[in-house]
């Protein structure tokens, strides 16, 4: 969760806000979508939602799926065969919850998004939404370049790793819950670079809130 337009935190609110996200990625899931909503104003899952025009089959993989909201979503598209990668035992379990007496399931797998238990092009699409900050450093966007398909329309596709506030309420909640990436654009887009990824990014207007989309493709410029 991050916010350009935030301050920059002192090292004891990023050390506590660290402690809070591990609790409730692990201990508190139950509180989870709680928690998004509220930051949100109620609109994080239609935040959440953004990214789905952007996903495309056969193949496709959601990293840090949480709670599950979009892969029980993507779960009854046909042209889709859907696989999810989440760290956190508890998340996998909140999921489960979703599919329980559902005629549907998705591929799951309990791992880091550094490591990825996958074979080289095997997606279409791969995407995250509102993910953490492993997300920006190379190990994890190496993983990405190695997993996305010879298709060249293969692609990554982030959301929320930027978020801006238009709205005082969203500025204040944003200024507590989201923290600011570590990597501004130009970093970002070099990291890309280093994988063989170009990057562009999209920015969606919801309400008061900007959430940009950024995208990642092979590049093919010499
Ligand atoms: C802010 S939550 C976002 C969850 C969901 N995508 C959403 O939109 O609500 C970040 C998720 O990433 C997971 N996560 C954190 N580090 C991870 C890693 N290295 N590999 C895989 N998942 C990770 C967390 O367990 C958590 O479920």
């Amino acid at each position: 969760m991050d916010n350009r337009s935030s301050h920059q935190k002192s090292s004891f609110v990023n050390r506590a806000y660290a402690w809070f996200c591990a609790k409730i990625y692990n201990e508190w899931v139950g509180i989870y979508e709680l928690i998004g909503l509220i930051i949100s104003l109620g609109a994080w899952s239609k935040w959440r939602s953004l990214v789905i025009p952007y996903i495309k089959g056969p193949r496709v993989l959601e990293l840090g799926f949480g709670t599950g909201h979009l892969q029980e979503i993507l779960a009854h598209r046909k042209d889709l065969e859907v696989y999810g990668l989440e760290f956190s035992i508890a998340m996998h379990q909140a999921c489960q919850k979703r599919f329980t007496k559902k005629k549907t399931e998705t591929f799951r797998v309990c791992a880091d998004g550094n490591q990825c238990p996958f074979l080289d092009h095997s997606f279409d699409t791969i995407f995250a939404t509102f993910p953490e900050r492993y997300l920006e450093k190379d190990a994890a966007i190496k993983e990405c370049a190695r997993l996305l398909s010879h298709s060249p329309d293969s692609q990554l596709v982030i959301l929320g790793h930027w978020m801006e506030s238009h709205h005082f309420i969203y500025r204040s909640l944003f200024s507590v819950f989201f923290t600011p990436p570590s990597h501004d654009e130009v970093e970002l887009e070099r990291v890309f670079k280093r994988q063989g990824l170009s990057l562009t990014k999209e920015a969606k207007q919801v309400g008061g809130a900007t959430v940009w989309v950024i995208i990642g493709k092979r590049d093919t410029r010499e």
